[in-house]
């Protein structure tokens, strides 16, 4: 049997009939940009997420950068995020011209550990009128921007408490939490600004690349949608330097039709990782935890265990798709070098890096596929 680690042509399979009439729609009026689909897409998906409003944009990685310039960070400013992440997270911070400030994760849930940001501020930060000053690098720190990762949100009363008491803005990073929930409320809706990436893996994904920036202040978006078309305010008139960011129509016709399946799809993506979690019980793996008042939408479904490379190669030989996300850790990356992080700064994220393996999971993914899974992993282990 082969089982892929994620299969998108059942998504396509499930859309393409009307897919393929609306984009006929799309062709024969030609508009082919900023067109009534992203438009309509940019509401929807708002609407979906709890947020007041949306600007799409062309990618994941592109919704970052342009929020945080649509949120005035820049040059003399600096962000706490996370290093565990994927590398497009800290570069979109240093594609603004502010400095990212890399703190561990906690565990079981990998994702940005509060205690981690209070200690950052305690030890490095001082009151300078309204803001934080980081005396170890001389910015102004002015924003966190926690990553839901795999699915799995944040703590965001924590981090939310800080940023309050802190005067810090909040920038989440949905890209891999398309509906996910903490304490009842949809991820995207609870910071200043969320961004989400719909490339062609994602939980909501174009059949190509794909963006939208999400905030409750229509300042925010309005911002974002001059800076996604060369800051331009009217026909040809730059008001400031911007991009060429859009969505294109095409893309918008997709999304807006695997909107309406996402729900259905997420569901599906927790009782997957359900069975999982039951079938690999008593294996020498770490599982994904249930955590108190946070509802995964399993992006990933990611294990830790002893002999990950061996145990990796055998599920490889079985024919069975698995992966690491992610194996270097950003700060240790080639390209941060600079930043002056070293093997041992994060050492949660750096241990964890080691251990993790991804499942294969996608909404369509049947019984005998996650069986078969699981049966390999038990045979690696002799159990
Ligand atoms: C956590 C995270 N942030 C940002 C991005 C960037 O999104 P994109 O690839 O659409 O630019 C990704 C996607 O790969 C991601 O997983």
């Amino acid at each position: 049997m082969n089982v892929p680690m994620v299969n998108i042509r059942a998504q396509y399979d499930e859309i393409k009939e009307e897919l393929w009439k609306e984009w006929e729609k799309v062709f024969d009026s030609m508009h082919l940009m900023l067109g009534p689909n992203m438009q309509a897409f940019e509401k929807e998906f708002a609407s979906f997420c709890g947020a007041s409003y949306g600007a799409a944009v062309d990618s994941g990685t592109g919704a970052l950068l342009l929020a945080l310039k649509a949120l005035g960070i820049g040059p003399d400013d600096e962000v706490i995020t996370v290093s565990y992440t994927f590398f497009a997270t800290p570069e979109s911070v240093l594609l603004a011209g502010a400095l990212p400030v890399m703190v561990d994760i906690d565990e079981p849930s990998y994702t940005m550990d509060p205690d981690k940001v209070e200690a950052y501020i305690r030890a490095n930060c001082v009151t300078e009128g309204k803001h934080l000053r980081d005396k170890r690098t001389g910015k102004i720190l002015k924003a966190l921007l926690p990553v839901h990762l795999y699915g799995l949100p944040c703590d965001m009363e924590r981090l939310g408490k800080i940023a309050k008491e802190n005067n810090l803005l909040i920038l989440e990073d949905c890209a891999q939490a398309h509906g996910a929930k903490f304490q009842g409320k949809t991820v995207g809706s609870i910071g200043d600004a969320s961004a989400f990436s719909f490339y062609f893996s994602k939980n909501l994904s174009a059949l190509g690349e794909g963006g939208i920036v999400l905030s409750n202040d229509e300042k925010v978006t309005e911002e974002v949608k001059k800076l996604r078309m060369h800051g331009q305010t009217g026909r040809y008139t730059h008001q400031c330097l911007g991009y060429n960011a859009r969505l294109d129509e095409l893309q918008a016709v997709v999304l807006r039709l695997k909107l309406r399946k996402l729900e259905g799809w997420n569901r599906k993506r927790q009782e997957i990782a359900s069975l999982y979690t039951t079938l690999l019980e008593g294996t020498p793996l770490t599982l994904p935890q249930n955590l108190s008042g946070r509802e995964s939408v399993f992006h990933l479904y990611v294990v830790r265990g002893p002999r990950r490379d061996q145990l990796a190669d055998h599920l490889k030989a079985l024919g069975i798709g698995v992966g690491v996300h992610y194996p270097i850790p950003s700060h240790l990356q080639p390209a941060l070098a600079n930043l002056g992080y070293k093997e041992g700064s994060l050492p949660v994220c750096e241990r964890v890096a080691k251990e993790i393996l991804t499942l294969p999971m996608y909404p369509h993914m049947k019984e005998e596929e996650v069986r078969y899974t699981v049966e390999g992993i038990r045979s690696f282990y002799g159990l």
